[in-house]
C-alpha cells in the first residue's frame, strides 16, 4: 500500500468535506480561535493565505447561510428557536419551578440558567449565560443565574438540595470545585438572594425526564413580562451583552 492508496482517516475525511463546504458556500467562512482551541490547537486563520486559495471570494461578514435564518429585529425568542441547540431541559426545570408555585423571577432564572451551555460555551456557563441575560432582567434573576455556577456544586438539605448523583457519574468523586467557586458559593451563602439561586438547582435536578411534555409556548407570556426585548432586535441594541448576542448570530463573521 502506497501513500496514495492509505484510506484518509475519519478526521482527515471530516476536515475535507468542511474544507469542500467552504469553498460551495458564496463566501468564505473562517472559525475563530476557540473553536480550534477547543479541538485542542492553538492556531488561527490567517486571512491571506485563504484568499488566494479561493480568487474572487471575499470572507463571511453576516448571516453565515448554514444556520436557521435570524429576524430582522430578533427576540429572545427566536433565539431559543433558532440557535439554541436543546431547549428540553431549560424547559422541564422552569415547568418545575412553575408547578412548584414559584414567582416569576425564579421561573424565569430556571428558563435561562443554562443558556449559557445551549448557545455559547460550557466553561463557567453560568457567568456566561448572566452577562447575556443582564442588561434585559431584574438584577436577582442574572445574579441567580451566575450563583448556580458555584451553588450546584455545594448541597443544603434543608432547602432539598442534595449534591447530585449524576455530578459523581459526570465529573468522578474526587472532583473539587476551584478556590474561587468556593469562595462565589461563601458570598452567595448569606446574600438576599440566595434562595432564588438555590432553587435554579432545586428544579434543575429533576429536570431531565425525557418523556416530560414541555412548550416553549408556556413560558412566552412569561419572558415577554420579564425580558425586556430591544426595540432594535436582541443583539442589535447598545446593551454591554448585545456583542454577545450578535456573536450568536453571526459566529462566523470574519471580524
Ligand atoms: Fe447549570
Ligand atoms: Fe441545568
Amino acid at each position: 500500500m502506497n501513500e496514495h492508496t492509505t484510506p484518509a482517516s475519519v478526521s482527515q475525511r471530516a476536515d475535507e468535506l468542511e474544507e469542500h463546504m467552504m469553498h460551495e458556500l458564496e463566501r468564505i467562512v473562517t472559525k475563530s480561535t476557540l473553536h480550534y482551541l477547543a479541538e485542542g490547537k492553538v492556531t488561527m486563520d490567517a486571512g491571506a493565505p485563504i484568499l488566494a486559495a479561493n480568487p474572487g471570494k471575499h470572507f463571511l461578514m453576516g448571516a453565515d447561510p448554514r444556520l436557521p435564518p435570524m429576524p430582522e429585529k430578533p427576540t429572545l425568542v427566536d433565539y431559543f428557536r433558532c440557535r439554541f441547540a436543546s431547549h428540553a431541559h431549560l424547559l422541564q426545570s422552569a415547568t418545575h419551578a412553575l408547578k412548584a408555585g414559584h414567582n416569576e423571577k425564579v421561573i424565569l432564572a430556571c428558563l435561562l440558567h443554562d443558556i449559557g451551555v445551549v448557545s455559547f460555551i460550557r466553561c463557567d456557563h453560568g457567568y456566561w449565560g448572566a452577562q447575556m441575560i443582564a442588561p434585559y432582567v431584574d438584577e436577582e434573576v442574572s445574579w441567580a443565574v451566575r450563583t448556580h455556577q458555584a451553588l450546584r456544586f455545594f448541597p443544603d438539605e434543608a432547602a432539598g438540595y442534595a449534591y447530585p448523583d449524576m455530578y459523581l457519574k459526570l465529573f468522578g468523586d474526587d472532583y473539587k470545585p476551584e478556590p474561587y467557586i468556593v469562595a462565589e458559593y461563601e458570598r452567595a451563602r448569606n446574600h438576599k438572594w440566595y434562595m432564588t439561586s438555590r432553587l435554579i438547582c432545586v428544579n434543575d435536578i429533576y429536570s431531565f425526564d425525557p418523556n416530560a411534555k414541555v412548550n416553549l409556548d408556556d413560558f412566552v407570556d412569561i419572558i415577554g413580562r420579564n425580558f425586556r426585548q430591544p426595540e432594535e432586535g436582541l443583539g442589535l441594541d447598545d446593551s454591554p451583552s448585545a456583542h454577545m448576542w450578535r456573536t450568536m448570530m453571526w459566529p462566523n463573521r470574519f471580524l
